[in-house]
């Protein structure tokens, strides 16, 4: 079983060059199903779910090479399958590929996803919305089933800014016949960045990362290629390592607009930045101030954030309170933080934290994956020796994070133990 190990203490300088963005990545390739030909992504974050997402779409008759950075997905062969139900349980983003399937063949049977530790994670959005574009839906024996000889455009609107619905929807309209309004539509970046992919196809869907999406139907999409944005979440990551550590980083690989609420936080705490063109200077040498944080839809301050966040505020003299709005169950990390030594008072869907002078390594492990980043920031500013178990979850989401951190002068190895 592998292991993280951290000796903590080290300052951290240097470069740090930041990776596609995963929540890009997945949708774009599954977005490629519905060019019936060759889509190529490069410079592709070579992450585990990238390589699940790769299975479920092969267990439908995909050709996908993986070569370095560069996907090249062949969706010509694709047959009117199902996925492989074990994959598509491992990760619910493979529930993306119910739109484009549907938009495709007319007809798509798919394993409901697996239950996730971070919250319950219904899909009832993106059935509601498939059901709203002509779509027959049914449920049973753990599968869901959608039929609809050819989708009809509608006007959606979503009862929450759900980030897959809203993808799901936009994939399965872009070949439906007439006009989609989705309103109250998610506005991440990775929306925008999907929308970009399947306009090089050929689609006409206006609006993307703004609350209404239009799509003009279209009768077939065509090959593309494309660059996903560059992952937001990792940056952040970063960034708050360069606080925990007290640490003045370059971070390369950056778009401001997308980080602003994280900027915006950070800099209240005292952390200053110097903001270049695709790359950032994060000093946290400064004396930093609690916070206090809520996570909400995007522009609001990221969930995916919210656990390195905390391992943050566990080293920041004062109390920090941080509300976690989005999913139920997203505060696992805070019992491994506490047997690290942090103060941290969990209160249905708020943690109030209080910092300690020093956090002290021992062992712990991964809850999910951004619960996993949490213990590698800790880890690095905890005294002695993190050892970080069920760091699968981690590979999940970053490429070769412990050489990133050690190339920035952290004590940190990667041992199967
Ligand atoms: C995506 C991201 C994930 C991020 C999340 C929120 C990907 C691959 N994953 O996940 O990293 O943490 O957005 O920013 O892009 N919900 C419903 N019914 C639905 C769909 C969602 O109630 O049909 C609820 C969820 O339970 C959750 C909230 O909406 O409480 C947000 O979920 P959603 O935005 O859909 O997240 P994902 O797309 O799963």
């Amino acid at each position: 079983m592998e292991r993280i190990v951290i000796k903590g203490g080290s300052k951290l300088s240097g470069t740090v060059k930041i990776s596609s963005a995963k929540n890009s990545v997945l949708p774009v390739i599954v977005a490629s199903v519905l060019s019936c030909g060759r889509c190529e992504i490069d410079s592709s974050a070579m992450l585990e779910d990238v390589h699940v997402i790769s299975e479920v779409l092969r267990s439908i008759g995909a050709d996908i090479c993986i070569n370095k950075e560069k996907i090249i997905i062949d969706s010509s062969h694709i047959r009117n399958g199902e996925p492989t139900g074990e994959l598509v349980r491992k990760m619910r983003a493979s529930f993306l590929i119910m739109g484009p399937m549907l938009s495709r063949f007319g007809r798509f049977k798919i394993s409901l996803p697996g239950g996730c530790n971070i919250g319950t994670r219904p899909i009832d959005l993106h059935l509601k919305g498939m059901i709203a574009l002509g779509a027959d839906i049914i449920l049973g024996h753990g599968y869901v089933e959608a039929k609809a000889s050819r989708l009809i455009g509608s006007k959606i609107y979503l009862d929450f800014p759900s980030v897959g619905a809203t993808e799901n929807l936009m994939m399965a309209a872009v070949m439906a016949e007439g006009e989609t309004i989705i309103e109250n539509a998610a506005e991440e970046p990775e929306i925008e960045d999907l929308a970009t992919f399947l306009n090089s196809m050929g689609s006409q869907v206006v609006g993307a990362g703004t609350g209404t999406i239009k799509i003009l139907g279209v009768n077939n999409l065509k090959e593309a290629n494309h660059t996903p944005i560059f992952d937001r979440i990792e940056a952040g990551t970063f960034m708050m390592a360069a606080g925990i550590t007290k640490s003045k980083i370059k971070i390369e690989g950056v778009n401001e607009e997308h980080l602003k609420p994280i900027i915006a936080k950070l800099t209240e705490m005292g952390i200053s930045m110097e903001i270049g063109n695709n790359n950032i200077i994060v000093d946290g040498t400064n004396e930093l101030r609690p916070v206090d944080i809520k996570t909400m839809p995007y522009p609001g301050f990221p969930t995916d954030m919210q656990a390195q966040m905390m391992s943050l505020l566990c080293t920041v003299k004062g109390t920090s309170v941080i509300t976690e709005t989005i999913f139920e169950n997203r505060f696992m990390h805070a019992t491994e933080l506490n047997r690290m030594g942090a103060n941290i008072k969990l209160d249905g869907r708020s943690a109030v934290i209080e910092g300690v002078k020093k956090l002290s390594g021992c062992e712990v492990k991964a809850t999910d994956l951004r619960g996993g980043a949490a213990m590698i920031l800790s880890g690095l500013a905890a005294e002695g020796k993190t050892e970080i178990s069920d760091i699968y979850h981690i590979d999940r989401g970053y490429v070769n994070i412990e050489e990133k951190f050690k190339k920035l002068g952290a004590d940190i190895d990667r041992y199967d133990i």
